[in-house]
């Protein structure tokens, strides 16, 4: 039995962990056992390496420190969560994977992308989502949904230019590869959006008992 890793990506403040909730509703009431879990983070300890990450510092974090630190984090993830409840055929929901190391330390950062290919070898061998649904929107209304929410982690303190690149770099995967991606305009208001979803759920569902 193999159950489905389903990851949810776009930018701060596209709606992935709302959205997150709301996939699993539905997935729940088809009787399937769905995870819920997110990156950075996921486990105690993967959690701790996610302060790190978003806590604002005196000390400039060298970018290969933090693509090191987000690859750390997800070696502990899949070991102790994600390949366990992939094994047991569950349904995982994870609010951000190795797209976004793909889109903020490669895109943003400027990281190169070979490299993260390779550390993403490294720590996940084979294993790649299902599906990604990539939350789209215009960087500006990201980042005043995020800012909505109070003080700013050390991602969000970035500029301008930083999300956009981001964004581009999500665009850019989901465009690469359209058997994998679901791109979301996460622009449109919350019932838009999650019309979008119920759209997307047939299709998931046949997967899940596929
Ligand atoms: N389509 C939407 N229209 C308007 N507001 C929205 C929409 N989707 C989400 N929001 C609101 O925007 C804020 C950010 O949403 P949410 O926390 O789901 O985003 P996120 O992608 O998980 O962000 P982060 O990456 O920062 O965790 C929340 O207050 C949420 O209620
Ligand atoms: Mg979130």
């Amino acid at each position: 039995m193999s159950g489905l890793f389903i990851t949810l990506e776009g930018p701060e403040g596209a709606g992935k962990s709302t959205n997150r909730e709301y996939l699993a509703e539905h997935l729940r009431a088809q009787g399937l056992d769905v995870v819920l879990t997110r990156e950075p983070g996921g486990t105690p300890l993967a959690e701790r390496i996610r302060e790190l990450l978003l806590a604002p510092s005196d000390e400039k974090m060298d970018a290969d420190t933090e693509l090191l630190l987000v690859f750390a984090a997800r070696a502990q993830h899949l070991a102790e969560v994600i390949r366990p409840a992939l094994a047991r055929g569950a349904v995982v929901l994870c609010d951000r994977f190795t797209d976004a190391t793909y889109a903020y330390q490669g895109g943003g950062r400027g990281l190169s992308l070979a490299r993260i290919a390779t550390l993403e070898n490294f720590v996940q061998g084979d294993l790649r989502p299902d599906l990604t649904l990539v939350f789209d929107l215009p960087v500006e209304i990201g980042l005043s949904r995020a800012a909505a929410r109070g003080r700013l982690d050390r991602f969000e303190q970035e500029g301008q230019a930083f999300f956009e690149a981001v964004r581009q770099a999500y665009l850019a995967r989901a465009q690469a590869a359209p058997q994998q991606y679901r791109l979301i305009d996460a622009a449109l208001p919350l019932a838009q959006v999650q019309q979008s979803l119920d759209a997307l759920l047939p299709q998931i569902l046949e997967r899940c008992r596929g």
